[in-house]
């Protein structure tokens, strides 16, 4: 079962390869650990001490998610590289599986904030190793031409859904309830289960293709590597040393260069794609019209991933919480997101299905995304107009924020992720597929600034603001979907 075209015939999963269901598997667990995780962590950072919580101010803890979410998917660059040059994917996602679960463990311990620092560096690298390589492997399940790869991709992320219901569910009930470390336990726990289930399943269902490096480093290369990571190192702590003298060096302010780091990435990236002399002319177009999309994508995300800082916020200080006689632990909104997804997929399925040809264009797409990303901002005006900022509201408010914001997903999220292959320069392949990781790094990178300014005092001009950016730039969209779409030239 380990040759190759062995697996391609292998139809004992859902008609799909057997080594679906083990990444399916894998990525749910750490989708489980990640989103349980994400669900406590904002109010694990903003409850006092007495209430079990660290005591950061709100903004602050806002902005910690945001640039740790940036950073998370930002390390898909690494975990990329190390995938493709040293270990071999399936080696990479394991390292990574365990990174992760050690991140979790940190946090499950009582030990303040340098167990959360030390969780975020792990499972910034972990996640970084772990899930491009995830995917990728699920593409490498089906041989050029295998039909099924588009459904194998729809059930994959049917699991990244799942995991991402659940455990807002578990992970929230027994952090808010009983005890923050608890929670990040199940997280933990989350983690192990998937990479046993991993680590068994990989040895049967994976490809042996999968346990070497594609394009080894040669020992020339070790050296211009080496060098250039030495000289990054240097920079860094030059910046940091350059910081410190300024007596600039505090938590803020090393947020602010993460940032920076994090969007001047894609922009470096870009610069080579459209310098590179490995490119030619037709592919250079492509890299331009994905530029488009690759902004649009950047502003959607930045508000679909305020849902676990900006309305997590919302939840749990203007939301009535009692609601038909449930008392409901504002951990449990982070649900919506994956919930509206899995509720929704199947009436896209059916509506790309029924339009076939006649469907919209990717840009196309991308723009009306973006209008439905600002409108769920649109709504979270109203309650806060009609109400004023002490009142609570009823939790429906944000039920249908998610709602809305979630179509924008399924206009956005699955198309970019299948044209940002289609759109690759040849000579770039992986590294293109890093370069949809880094839209969502690129939003969260804003968000770690811009949310800062969410304020009970500025709330409306905050929904408001954010709501209008995303329109007035889904509107330029619409305006660009011609001129991209004969960039693309005849990709869809
Ligand atoms: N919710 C998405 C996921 O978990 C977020 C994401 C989008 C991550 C795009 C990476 C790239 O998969
Ligand atoms: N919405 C999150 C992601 O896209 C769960 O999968």
């Amino acid at each position: 079962m380990n040759n190759k075209s062995d697996v391609s015939q292998d139809k004992s999963f859902f008609g799909q390869p057997r080594g679906l269901s083990t990444l399916f598997f894998t990525e749910m667990w750490e989708r489980f650990s990640y989103y349980g995780m994400r669900a406590i962590l904002i109010y694990y950072m903003y409850y006092s001490v007495t209430k079990g919580g660290l005591g950061f101010d709100q903004g602050t803890a806002a902005s910690i998610m945001s640039i740790y979410g940036s950073m998370v998917y930002l390390s898909s660059v690494l975990g990329g590289y190390l995938s493709d040059r040293v270990w071999g994917s399936r080696r990479t996602v394991f390292i990574g599986g365990v990174l992760i679960m050690f991140g979790h463990i940190a946090l499950s311990l009582p030990a303040g904030k340098m167990a959360l620092f030390v969780s975020i560096l792990l499972i910034v690298l972990g996640t970084g190793l772990l899930k491009p390589n995830v995917s990728e492997m699920v593409g490498s399940l089906y041989a050029a031409g295998d039909t099924r790869r588009d459904s194998g991709f729809t059930i994959f992320v049917f699991g990244i859904n799942l995991g991402s219901l659940v455990a807002p569910l578990l992970v929230g009930w027994l952090g808010m309830n009983y005890n923050f470390h608890l929670g990040f336990s199940l997280a933990a726990i989350g983690m192990f289960l998937g990479l046993i289930q991993y680590w068994i399943g990989g040895k049967k269902y994976l490809s042996k293709d999968s346990l070497y490096p594609t394009d080894p480093l040669e020992p020339g290369d070790m050296k211009k590597l080496s060098g250039r990571v030495i000289v990054g190192l240097v920079a860094f702590a030059l910046v940091l040393v350059l910081m410190y003298l300024l007596h600039a060096l505090n938590l803020n302010n090393f947020v602010v260069l993460l940032s920076i780091i994090a969007l001047a990435t894609p922009v470096v990236y870009f610069v080579i794609f459209l310098t590179s002399k490995k490119v030619t002319a037709q592919e250079r177009k492509h890299v331009w019209a994905y530029l488009g999309l690759f902004i649009a994508a950047a502003i959607f995300w930045a508000i679909e991933e305020q849902g676990s800082s900006v309305l997590a916020l919302f939840a749990a200080n203007q939301t009535n919480n009692n609601f038909l006689g449930l008392h409901i632990s504002p951990s449990w909104y982070q649900s919506l997101n994956p919930l509206f997804i899995l509720i929704y997929t199947p009436i896209f399925a059916m509506l790309w299905n029924k339009w076939g040809k006649k469907q919209p264009s990717s840009p196309a797409k991308f723009a009306t995304g973006m209008l439905f990303a600002g409108a769920s901002y649109l709504i979270m005006v109203i309650p806060v107009v009609l109400f004023g900022t002490n009142s609570l509201v009823s939790p429906l408010w944000l039920v249908g924020s998610w709602a809305v914001v979630e179509i924008a997903e399924l206009l956005i999220s699955p198309i970019g992720l299948s044209v940002t292959t289609k759109l690759a320069p040849r000579a770039f392949q992986s590294q293109m597929m890093s370069m949809w990781f880094l839209a969502d790094s690129a939003g969260q990178a804003v968000n770690a600034q811009i949310v800062k300014l969410y304020t009970p005092e500025n709330e409306v001009a905050y929904f408001m603001g954010v709501a209008i950016v995303a329109i007035v730039a889904g509107l330029i969209m619409f305006a660009l979907v011609k001129p991209i779409k004969n960039l693309m030239a005849g990709i869809k």
